[in-house]
């Protein structure tokens, strides 16, 4: 048994931005930090474009960044946490710099980028490789705190409850509070019980639930089903955003890579094999116009031209600017045949970003007591039914700040909870056939990609979460029965996020921001609430 003050489950920039935050305002807490994998490794490492942030008062402003979130976000955007995240997010960057972070500059002003459905240039970035440099920041500035602990290869498997002293938890309990959690030590395979005064759940997204995604293998949405297994209150699942261009590579990768939206920022054109351009049918903000939009618009054109992708045009620019600006994006290209300076990058639509999850409040409290939520496992209200690019990265800084000041004020009222038990493994044995698995999850991601994609309809939506129920029903027969690995905890939480996502679509009759359906594609006047 691991005791501690404040437990973090992520190590990406949501819970090290919530972590260090914590440990320089309280040195006498203890803080536990688990990570899955490597310490570096999060979708916060691969974010490329950048974090957008209202910079120059006399070019932008505070207004036009707000506007362009909620009209990204399709309706839904919570104006008080829009206001919130634009207005707080330029210091929380001056922090990150501080603490050593470096952004590209032109002379001495920082070069501001411009992504989809930005009215300004406001992306600060480093080169193509922004998430690299801000993990790298990150965990520097956490090791400088004797307080705060990173555990590296811990697998949190449940959060703890009153459900585990044996009190019965549904999800109209009117306080439920979290004690911390249970994680399965991959060095030991032991699975200890971590108990904490406050626990922030960090986990990241939940990408590999489907079968393309630019998200890494990590991305499997833990938090977010950890969370709903506790009877937590999950919201806006429906809203999956699908980047444009991900790199098609005919051999098949995972994750996909990704071809920043910064590159059509610095101008290159989404167009046919033909070389036509088709953006202006969609969009007056042709290939910058928001996400969900050109998504759409590409995977329209596909199906029109029976392709399997379609193509960046980046021949017209300048070739010595662009490997200055995108040295990885040039350099993966080119590792696969590839000149973007002679040939049209070949692009798909790829899932990229959770803008649902945990519902949170201004603070990062979640309707379970004793538990924050912070990153892209939560739903804070910004995003509403569609991301503007780069600002999740702004959103988990701002969270990050808000939960620490939160923790700092009311731990002392809360103590490490007694008598809660160890994880009961008995009755269950080694998995003999890991193929019931590994090839579960397959069919898992050809279920959400086939039916539950840019395009919906209640036909497929059916036939989904029919599929979905067999394979929830197999799986929980394996957990009952054998040890628990990360494989099969991952597979149980992907199986979650599936169903979350296609019942949330059900539950939606209209198309609004990332949901599209053939059967309601209208919006409607009114705002449905989904919280499940
Ligand atoms: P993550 O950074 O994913 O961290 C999750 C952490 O949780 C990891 O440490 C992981 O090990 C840990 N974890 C997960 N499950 C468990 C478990 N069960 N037990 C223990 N630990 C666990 N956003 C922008 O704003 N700008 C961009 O330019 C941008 N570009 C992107 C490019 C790519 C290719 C991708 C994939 C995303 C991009 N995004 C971008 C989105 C952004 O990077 C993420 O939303 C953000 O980094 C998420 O941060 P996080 O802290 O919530 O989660
Ligand atoms: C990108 O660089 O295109 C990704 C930006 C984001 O997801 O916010």
């Amino acid at each position: 048994m691991i005791q501690t003050d404040v437990l973090i489950i992520g190590a990406g920039v949501g819970g090290l931005s919530t972590a260090i935050r914590i440990a320089m305002a309280r040195p006498e807490l203890e803080i536990t930090v688990l990570t899955k994998t490597e310490e570096g490794e999060s979708n916060t490492r691969y974010a490329q474009g950048g974090v957008a942030a209202v910079w120059d008062l006399k070019i932008d402003s505070y207004k036009k960044h707000i506007a362009d979130t909620l009209d990204a976000g399709d309706g839904l955007c919570d104006l008080e946490i829009v206001e919130i995240v634009v207005k707080e997010g330029p210091e929380r960057v001056r922090d990150l710099i501080d603490w050593g972070a470096r952004f590209d500059k032109v002379e001495e002003q920082y070069d501001l980028g411009r992504e989809g459905g930005h009215s300004e240039n406001r992306i600060l970035h480093f080169k193509d490789l922004t998430g690299w440099e801000i993990q790298r920041t990150l965990l520097e500035k956490s090791k400088e705190y004797p307080n705060l602990h990173i555990y590296e290869h811990f697998f949190a498997v449940d959060l703890i409850t009153q459900h585990h002293l044996g009190y019965t938890v549904t999800r109209l309990t009117p306080t439920i509070e979290c004690y911390g959690a249970y994680a399965l030590n991959k060095e030991t395979n032991d699975i200890d019980t971590i108990l904490a005064r406050a626990t922030v759940v960090a986990t990241g997204g939940a990408g590999q639930v489907y079968r393309n995604t630019t998200n890494p293998v990590i991305a499997s949405g833990d938090g977010i089903a950890m969370t709903y297994r506790a009877k937590g209150h999950i919201e806006n699942m429906e809203f999956v955003q699908f980047h444009p261009t991900a790199l098609y590579n005919p051999a098949g990768e995972n994750p996909d890579f990704l071809v920043s939206e910064a590159v059509r920022g610095f101008g290159a054109i989404l167009k046919t094999r033909d070389g036509e351009e088709f953006m202006h049918k969609y969009d007056p903000r042709k290939s910058l116009a928001p996400r969900d939009i050109v998504a759409r618009a590409i995977d329209n054109e596909m199906k029109i031209n029976g392709e399997d992708h379609m193509f960046l045009d980046c021949r017209h620019l300048n070739k010595e600017a662009f490997v200055a600006h995108f040295p990885t994006i040039y350099d993966k290209c080119i590792s696969i045949g590839i000149d973007p300076m002679k040939d049209m990058i070949p692009v798909v639509p790829a899932c990229h970003y959770m803008c649902g999850g945990i519902k949170v409040d201004a603070m990062g409290h979640s309707s379970i007591s004793r538990m924050y939520a912070c990153g892209e496992c939560t739903c804070t209200g910004l995003h509403g039914a569609n991301r503007l690019a780069s600002n999740s990265l702004l959103e988990a800084l701002v969270f990050g700040q808000r939960i620490a000041a939160d923790v700092v004020d009311s731990i002392d009222a809360w103590s490490i909870k007694q008598g809660i038990p160890a994880w009961n493994a008995q009755g269950t044995t080694l998995p003999k056939e890991m193929v019931l698995i590994t090839q579960s999850l397959k069919e898992l991601k050809e279920v959400m990609s086939s039916y539950v994609g840019i395009v919906r309809s209640n036909v497929r939506l059916k036939r989904a979460l029919d599929r979905l129920s067999l394979l929830y029903h197999e799986t929980e027969d394996v957990y009952h029965h054998a040890v628990l690995s990360p494989q099969l905890s991952e597979l149980r939480n992907l199986i979650t996020i599936g169903y979350l996502v296609t019942r949330s679509a059900s539950m939606r009759r209209e198309s609004r921001g990332l949901h599209y359906t053939t059967d309601y594609p209208e919006q409607l006047p009114f705002i449905q609430d989904s919280i499940l």
